[in-house]
């Protein structure tokens, strides 16, 4: 295994130019993870939901057609994401993660004609878990980094320890939303599982249970 010594830690450094997929439901904590995967190896975190949440505030003419599918926790059509997505990753000369795409086997597919992929987490939580952390999580807007009103809480209340922006809760995390979004993926991601364990790059994580054992778990399996 490739090393070297970074001040005072250890950083591998084969995993930086990673292409990582973190796949898993709503609320599985996809965000949580690719942050630290950014914020310890600067792997270029690239999260779909964000980019089409910053268009949403942009009033934007793909912000405009996104919130309404997004709203009603359903997919924001393929072509859409893949277009966009082409855009990012094509451009991109450094490792990075991918939070929240490829989300169907038709985005699956084109992301493989234009890509490699290295490694496919999957982070498996009970439904349960899922719908108590999204009704209790809170957005930062700017920075985009995801608190917990119980389990990551910020250090002062309702402010995001990052960047000092004032916290939100997203249109789309309501109790009803949630389940909708769970049934969404069942019915369109979930068989993302099967589609990598095939091609040998799957690897399962128990994505409950304390964030920083997790993220070493995560690491651990690169
Ligand atoms: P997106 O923003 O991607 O939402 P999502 O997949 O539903 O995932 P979330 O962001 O809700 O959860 P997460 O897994 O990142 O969990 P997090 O780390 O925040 O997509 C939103 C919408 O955009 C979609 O519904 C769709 O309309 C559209 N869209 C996006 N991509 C698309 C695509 N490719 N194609 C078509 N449409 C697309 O954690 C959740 C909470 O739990 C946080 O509060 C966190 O602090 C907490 N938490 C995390 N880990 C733990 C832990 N181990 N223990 C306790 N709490 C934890």
């Amino acid at each position: 295994m490739d090393r070297f010594i970074n001040c005072d830690c250890i950083i591998r450094s084969d995993i930086m130019g990673f292409r990582i997929i973190l796949l898993g439901p709503p609320g599985s904590g996809k965000g949580t993870q690719a942050e630290k995967l950014n914020d310890d190896l600067g792997l270029i975190r690239l999260s779909t939901g964000d980019m089409l949440r910053e268009a949403v505030r942009d009033k934007t003419a793909l912000g405009m057609m996104a919130k309404e599918y997004m709203d009603k926790g359903a997919l924001v059509p393929d072509d859409v994401v893949i277009g966009l997505m082409r855009e990012k990753i094509t451009s991109l000369k450094e490792g990075f993660v991918l939070d929240g795409f490829p989300r169907t086997v038709q985005q699956a597919d084109a992301l493989s004609e234009f890509v490699d992929i290295d490694h496919v987490i999957n982070l498996d939580v009970d439904d349960e878990e899922l719908v108590s952390r999204l009704t209790k999580r809170r957005s930062c807007p700017d920075c985009n980094v995801v608190f917990h009103l119980l389990y990551k809480p910020p250090m002062k209340d309702g402010i995001c320890d990052k960047c000092g922006a004032a916290l939100y809760q997203r249109s789309d995390d309501t109790e009803g939303t949630v389940r909708e979004r769970l049934k969404v993926y069942r019915e369109n991601t979930f068989p993302l599982i099967e589609y990598y364990d095939k091609k040998g790059k799957l690897v399962d994580i128990d994505g409950s249970g304390d964030i920083n054992e997790i993220y070493e778990a995560i690491e651990a399996s690169l």
